[in-house]
C-alpha cells in the first residue's frame, strides 16, 4: 500500500544542490583561531606526542606557519609560550618580563603580519613552577586578589608589545574589570578582552599541559575552574564578565559543553567563542591514526557542531587542516 505523506523531509535532501540551499550553518576559515606554541631558539620544531601534527615552534618557524595560515584566510592566532624550567618560579614572574618570549613573539608577528589578530593568554600557569594559574599561599590555595595584580601586569606588557586581544584564562573573580581599568588607564582602550568565561575544570587539557610542561605539582584547578556538572553557573560567569567589560566570551572545552554555548547564545548579543581543546583534538587524531574514524570528516563535523550550537568563532589546533579542506 502507498503511504500518503504530505511532508517528506527527504525531498530537501535529494541532491547536493538542494542540500546546499537548505544548509543552515556554514563554516568558513574566518571562523577559526589557530593556537600556537612558541619556544626559544631558531629552527626549532618539536613534536608534541599527544597532539599529532602539532609542534612547538621557534619564532622563525612560527612566522612561517602564520604566513601559511594567513594564505588560508585564518584571521587570528592565539599564542602560548613554552617557558624553560629555569625561568619558572613560584610567582610566575617571567610573565611580565617586557622582553619575555611571548612579548617578543607578539612584536614580531605584528611587524610581519599586521593584519593578523594576535590573541595572548593571561594566566600564570606557563610560568609558575607549580603549574597553577595564580599565586599560591602556604596552604596551596590560589589567591584571588593577589593573582589579579599579576594578571594586570601581564596584560599591560602584552598590550605594550602590540597584542590585539588579551585572553584571561585564569578564572579569578573580578579579573576582567581589573584588566579593563588598567588597560584604559595606560591608554590601551583599543585592546579587546577575550574572556575565558565558562572555563571548566576539565580532563581534556592534558595534552596542552604536556606541550607547555605545565603539569600541576599539587592539587587541581577545581577551586577556580568550573564544575563540569554546572550550566546555570555559566550564565552567572557570563553576566559578570560582560558587566566587567569583556568584548568576547568563551566556552571551554567546546564539544562536551555545546549546551552551555547554546545557553549563552540565547543570553547575550556579545560574540561567543569556543575552544576545541587539546584533548578533543587528541581524541580525534588518535581514532584517525587507528583507522577507527574518518579523521577529516569527524573533525569538520565537530567544528560544525560547535558553530551550530552558537559559537561565532572556534579555537582549534586543526585550523589550517580545516581551512585547507574548506578551500577545496
Ligand atoms: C591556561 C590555559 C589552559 C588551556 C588554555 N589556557 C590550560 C589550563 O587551564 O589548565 C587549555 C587549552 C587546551 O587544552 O587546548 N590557563
Amino acid at each position: 500500500m502507498f503511504l500518503v505523506l504530505i511532508c517528506r523531509p527527504r525531498r530537501n535532501r535529494k541532491s547536493s544542490a538542494i542540500r546546499a540551499l537548505v544548509q543552515e550553518t556554514r563554516l568558513h576559515p574566518s571562523d577559526l583561531i589557530y593556537p600556537l606554541f612558541v619556544i626559544d631558539g631558531a629552527g626549532q620544531r618539536e613534536p608534541i606526542a599527544s597532539m599529532p601534527g602539532i609542534y612547538r615552534l621557534s619564532l622563525d618557524l612560527l612566522l612561517k606557519e602564520i604566513g601559511k595560515a594567513a594564505l588560508l584566510s585564518i584571521p587570528a592566532v592565539a599564542l602560548f609560550p613554552v617557558i624553560p624550567k629555569e625561568k619558572k618560579d613560584e610567582e610566575g614572574s617571567e610573565a611580565w618580563n617586557p622582553k619575555g618570549i611571548l612579548q617578543q613573539t607578539i612584536r614580531a608577528i605584528k611587524r610581519e603580519f599586521p593584519e593578523i589578530c594576535v590573541i595572548a593568554d593571561v594566566a600564570l600557569d606557563p610560568y609558575t613552577s607549580h603549574g597553577h594559574d595564580g599565586v599560591v599561599d602556604e596552604r596551596g590555595e590560589v589567591m584571588n586578589d593577589e593573582t589579579i595584580e599579576t594578571l594586570v601586569r601581564m596584560a599591560l606588557v602584552q598590550a605594550e608589545a602590540g597584542v590585539d586581544m588579551v585572553a584571561p584564562s585564569d578564572m579569578m573573580d573580578g579579573r576582567v574589570r581589573a584588566i579593563r581599568e588598567s588597560l584604559d588607564d595606560e591608554g590601551f582602550h583599543h585592546v579587546n578582552i577575550h574572556a575565558y568565561t565558562a572555563k571548566y575544570a576539565s580532563a581534556f587539557y592534558g595534552p596542552f599541559r604536556d606541550a607547555l610542561s605545565s603539569k600541576l605539582k599539587f592539587g587541581d584547578k577545581k577551586t577556580y575552574q568550573m564544575n563540569p556538572a554546572n550550566q546555570r553557573e555559566a550564565l552567572l560567569e557570563a553576566a559578570l564578565d560582560i558587566e566587567e567589560g569583556a568584548d568576547i566570551i568563551m566556552v571551554k572545552p567546546a564539544l562536551p559543553y555545546l549546551d552551555v554555548i547554546a545557553k549563552l547564545r540565547e543570553a547575550t548579543p556579545l560574540p561567543i567563542s569556543a575552544y576545541q581543546v587539546s584533548g578533543e583534538y587528541a581524541m580525534l587524531k588518535a581514532a584517525e591514526q587507528n583507522g577507527w574514524i574518518d579523521g577529516p570528516m569527524a573533525l569538520l563535523e565537530s567544528v560544525m557542531s560547535i558553530k551550530r550550537a552558537g559559537a561565532d568563532m572556534i579555537f582549534t589546533y586543526a585550523a589550517p587542516q580545516i581551512a585547507e579542506w574548506l578551500q577545496r
